[in-house]
């Protein structure tokens, strides 16, 4: 039986990934690496120092800087993001995603926050809809980043629920693939394609609606 959502937020909840993405190009180009549209998508839901690792062996400089000069990267482009949150207000809730949340909330089920970034909470409060979540994972005592498992085995832990018992919402390839590594009902928003994984899959948050979902989950649990 449902008893509880799972939520990416970047690219779920508000479009904060297009400014994740954004970052990571500029920073890339400072770099002198010039990465295609499919690899600048490869980093969506990769944590911060796996997305830049990740740059760099597209750009085959893998051992070109010491940890000191990664970390100096990675704080220019957390800053170049964090000035994007700073503009962000509940307008900026994804369209669709308002009303998933009160159909969650009138339906009796917990809801927990699975993202990546460290920036979570401070996104959440600004798009005004922290106090919906009844917990976040931190990302910061995980030792694996999406696609393992982990992240979405920690929040279902969090939500003390079964993997049978949740769904979970992703817009990532490597969040699908986390999702169904921890044997969860995945929600994919995004590209067929690249989201094949997901045992539903819509093109935009504007197409999740609960009743729908919940159909399918309870198909796929008999
Ligand atoms: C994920 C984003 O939610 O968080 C990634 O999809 C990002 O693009 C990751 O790299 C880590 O975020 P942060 O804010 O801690 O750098
Ligand atoms: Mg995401």
């Amino acid at each position: 039986m449902l008893k509880g959502l799972i939520f990416d937020l970047d690219g779920v909840l508000t479009d904060s990934a297009k400014f994740h993405l954004a970052a990571w190009n500029n920073l890339a180009q400072e770099l002198g690496i010039k990465l295609t549209s499919v690899q600048l998508d490869s980093l969506r839901g990769i944590s911060r120092m796996d997305s830049l690792n990740l740059i760099l062996k597209y750009g085959k400089q893998e051992s070109k800087y010491t940890e000191t000069q990664k970390e100096e990267f990675a704080a220019e482009k957390n800053e170049k993001f964090l000035e994007q949150v700073e503009t962000m207000t509940p307008a900026d809730i994804l369209p669709g995603i308002t009303a998933l949340l009160a159909d969650a909330k009138k339906a009796g089920l917990t809801m927990c926050i699975a993202s990546a970034s460290k920036n979570a909470p401070k996104i959440l409060s600004k798009l005004g809809i922290a106090s919906q979540f009844d917990q976040i994972v931190n990302p910061a005592l995980l030792k694996r980043g999406k696609p393992d498992p982990e992240i979405y085995q920690k929040a279902q832990q969090l939500l003390q629920l079964h993997n049978d018992e949740v769904i979970s919402f992703e817009d990532a390839a490597a969040g699908v693939a986390a999702i169904k590594a921890a044997h969860q009902f995945a929600v994919g928003i995004g590209d067929k394609q690249i989201l094949k994984g997901a045992d539903y899959i819509v093109k935009s948050t504007k197409e999740l609606k609960l009743d729908q979902i919940v159909a399918v989950f309870k198909k796929n649990n008999k």
